[in-house]
């Protein structure tokens, strides 16, 4: 059994690209936590390789703009089995990507890894439509869905801390 060396929580947001729903689950929870005081890392991934080192999708930009979030300076990154170590929390936004994240998972990793919108009371097994191949309304349902799952996340991390299990 692998032990962590530092107990702090630390999130994970997992799309397919990692350049639209993941990038803005990222900013919004970042925003969110930072609002709450609540200390934590925070990142995303892409279980796709498609989209390594480009910027979120600028339709993303600009929805996390509209929100007062800046998420321009992230870059795409593929899910790597480190995660699963560095990270308390993975949290997918479709099942299909949840089934990827389990795939990739090493066996003792350590992370807890759950659907984004189970942590939603009367959303569990929804996912976050994929906004790509849409336009700006897709977006704003994905912000507006990423922003309830957000709020549930926080107020759950502030009562059990990084022992949250989802
Ligand atoms: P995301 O959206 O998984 O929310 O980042 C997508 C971005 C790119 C592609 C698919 C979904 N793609 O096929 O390139």
């Amino acid at each position: 059994m692998v032990e962590r060396l530092e107990q702090k929580l630390a999130v994970l947001f997992v799309c397919l690209g990692n350049i639209c729903r993941s990038p803005m689950a990222e900013g919004a929870f970042r925003a969110a936590a930072q609002k709450a005081g609540l200390e934590c890392t925070v990142g995303s991934a892409g279980t796709a390789s498609y989209h390594i080192g480009e910027t979120p999708d600028p339709r993303a930009i600009a929805m996390a703009k509209e929100h007062g979030v800046d998420i321009s300076e992230a870059r795409g990154q593929q899910l790597e089995r480190d995660d699963f170590y560095a990270f308390t929390h993975i949290f997918a936004l479709d099942n299909a990507n949840l089934q990827g994240i389990k795939a990739t998972a090493p066996r003792d990793g350590l992370a807890n890894v759950a659907l984004l919108m189970d942590a939603v009371e009367g959303c569990e097994g929804q996912a976050i439509k994929d906004p790509y191949y849409g336009d700006i309304d897709d977006f704003r349902l994905a912000w507006s869905e990423i922003d309830r799952a957000v709020a549930a996340l926080i107020a759950r991390f502030r009562e059990h801390g990084l022992k949250a299990q989802f």
